[in-house]
């Protein structure tokens, strides 16, 4: 079985293939491909190792798989959890000659890539991604983490995977939520860089919501290409990378405030991008009818538009903490115009505290 798509991270000796299509995870010629010939071990969840590890390990045929089940969500995404990883890792002899395949979504995918970075000093990592949000953004770029109780991935490394493995087959399983919170992050490529994607967005937001596959692989794809691009100019994020976290600095304060897990992070990251489009207006770098053409995209995406009340005194608590943060400014991902993202500490405070005041006072 062949790839339908394959989109290229273009990172010298570190480049990578993320193969799009249907089927692919039970093709094990692609995967072994990229694979080094030691012990492997995978990576998953309660939810997922039962629908998609038996295809995996069937693909496989007689090499062997170890495997290491993780309890399923954010509030898993800990340094607790990390450590049955390494138990694991140890338990199966994984060394250099071998790797760590991660099956699932972000939290799975996180998780697992931090536990490569770090064990033996780094190890392979293949990511087979199952959720959409996992498909488009988190398995891509090499960013791994896990949570700290002071804020979302305040712990983690770069680590690039050897492959990345998109089946969308496994989005037929996913929960019609968890589609929409993977939404958010396709609607932000537009956002930030691609004003025809978003109006393609705008017109076929309906097939996508019917999980109609043709729409989706084309969605994947175009997301991918546009990450890769940010991805191969800036790695470690020390520039334009940081578009890609258009709506993150208030999403991660309200899924913090909220409690982890309460919020999917997609949906935070709705609302987020919809708090940075209200700061860009404010600042007279947006239009009003903008703003409400964002409002209107993620509202027909099924996501959120109003925030919880988290108060403005916590949110400022929490932004604080964000990893742009420079001399003590918070750094914001701030809209020129759609489709023209711009990483900057230089706006007027008022701006955001009259966003903050206006959307979780
Ligand atoms: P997730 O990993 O929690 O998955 C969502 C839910 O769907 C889980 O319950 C999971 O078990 C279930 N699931 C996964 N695949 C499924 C399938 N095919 N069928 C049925 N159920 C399935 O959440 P997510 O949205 O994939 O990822 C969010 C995480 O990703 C956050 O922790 C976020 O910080 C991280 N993230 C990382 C990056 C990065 O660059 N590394 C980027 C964006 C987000
Ligand atoms: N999701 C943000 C990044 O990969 O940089």
């Amino acid at each position: 079985m062949n790839p339908a798509t394959s989109v290229q991270i273009a990172l010298g000796e570190r480049s990578y293939p993320i193969h799009i299509g249907t089927g692919l995870l039970s093709d094990p010629a692609l995967l072994e491909a990229a694979l080094p010939r030691g012990p492997l071990l995978v990576v998953s969840n309660q939810t997922v190792a039962p629908l998609y590890l038996p295809r995996l390990r069937a693909a496989f045929g007689g090499r062997r798989l170890a495997e290491c089940v993780l309890p399923d969500g954010e509030r898993y995404k800990t340094l607790a959890t990390l450590g049955l990883v390494y138990d694991a890792l140890a338990g199966a002899r994984v060394n250099r000659d071998g790797a760590v395949l991660a099956l699932g979504g972000g939290v799975v995918g996180d998780i697992a890539g931090f536990a490569a970075a770090t064990w033996q000093r780094g190890v392979a990592v293949a990511q087979l991604p199952t959720t959409l949000l996992a498909q488009v953004d988190s398995s891509v770029g090499g960013k791994t983490a896990v949570n700290h109780p002071g804020g979302k991935n305040l712990i983690g490394a770069f680590h690039q995977p050897s492959i990345v493995v998109a089946d969308l087959e496994t989005l037929d399983t996913l929960p019609a939520r968890e589609l929409r919170a993977g939404l958010a992050e396709v609607i932000k490529y537009g956002l930030i860089v691609d004003l025809e994607f978003l109006g393609w967005l705008e017109r076929e937001l309906p097939r996508l919501l019917a999980r109609d596959r043709e729409a989706l692989a084309w969605a994947i794809e175009r997301s991918c290409v546009n990450k890769a691009r940010l991805v191969a100019l800036d790695e470690r994020e020390s520039g334009p990378r940081a578009l890609l976290n258009l709506g993150h600095t208030f999403g991660h304060a309200i899924e913090t405030a909220a409690g982890h897990g309460e919020w999917l992070h997609g949906e935070a990251v709705a609302m987020g991008m919809v708090m940075a489009a209200e700061t860009s207006a404010r600042l007279g770098w947006l239009a009003a009818a903008d703003v409400a053409r964002v409002r209107e995209i993620i509202t027909r995406a099924g996501l959120p538009v109003a925030a919880p009340r988290i108060g403005v005194a916590r949110a400022r608590e929490l932004m604080a903490l964000d990893k742009k943060v420079q001399g003590g400014r918070v750094r914001l991902v701030l809209l020129k115009a759609l489709g023209d993202a711009e990483v900057t500490g230089d706006y007027d405070p008022a701006a955001l505290e009259a966003v903050l005041a206006a959307e979780v006072g």
